[in-house]
């Protein structure tokens, strides 16, 4: 019995958690614009976010090693590309992604899957679940 050649595809999924500090803006819009599109988000001295991720890697099952991919090795891939540079850090003024970005959760879903996607094989397809609160999540790609 093999699950390789079934033609259906199965999907592993590591879920992780960081927690870092963010200030939404538009440097282009006055302050007030700001503060009318981003409300809350753009208190000047930044704010704190319980950020859940969810990392879907989605491919066929190898026959040698019954797996998708080794979930080992993604958990350590999104340790170093994503946690040690992400968690526990101010978004805007410590991770370059973010110097000409606005680290809305939309933009924090695309840079973390780029930055996943340098080290997971192109065989495999990626899609990125990033929670901003419980009730407000995004995904990349849709
Ligand atoms: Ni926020």
């Amino acid at each position: 019995m093999t699950n390789s050649k079934s033609g259906n595809k199965t999907s592993v999924i590591r879920v992780e958690h960081f927690n870092a500090a963010h200030r939404l803006e538009n440097p282009n819009w006055d302050d007030q614009k700001n503060r009318e599109v981003f409300g809350k988000c753009n208190n000047p001295n930044y704010h704190g976010h319980n950020y859940d991720l969810e990392v879907k890697v989605t491919g066929f099952v190898d026959p040698q090693t019954g797996f998708v991919m080794d979930i080992k090795e993604l958990s350590d891939i999104i340790n170093s590309q994503v946690l040690d540079r992400f968690d526990h850090r101010n978004l805007n003024l410590d991770v370059v992604e973010f110097e000409h970005l606005n680290p809305t959760a939309e933009n924090i879903a695309y840079v973390i899957y780029c930055l996943l996607r340098e080290r997971i094989s192109e065989a495999v397809e990626l899609k990125i679940k990033l929670y901003e609160t419980p009730r407000n999540f995004v995904e990349y790609p849709a």
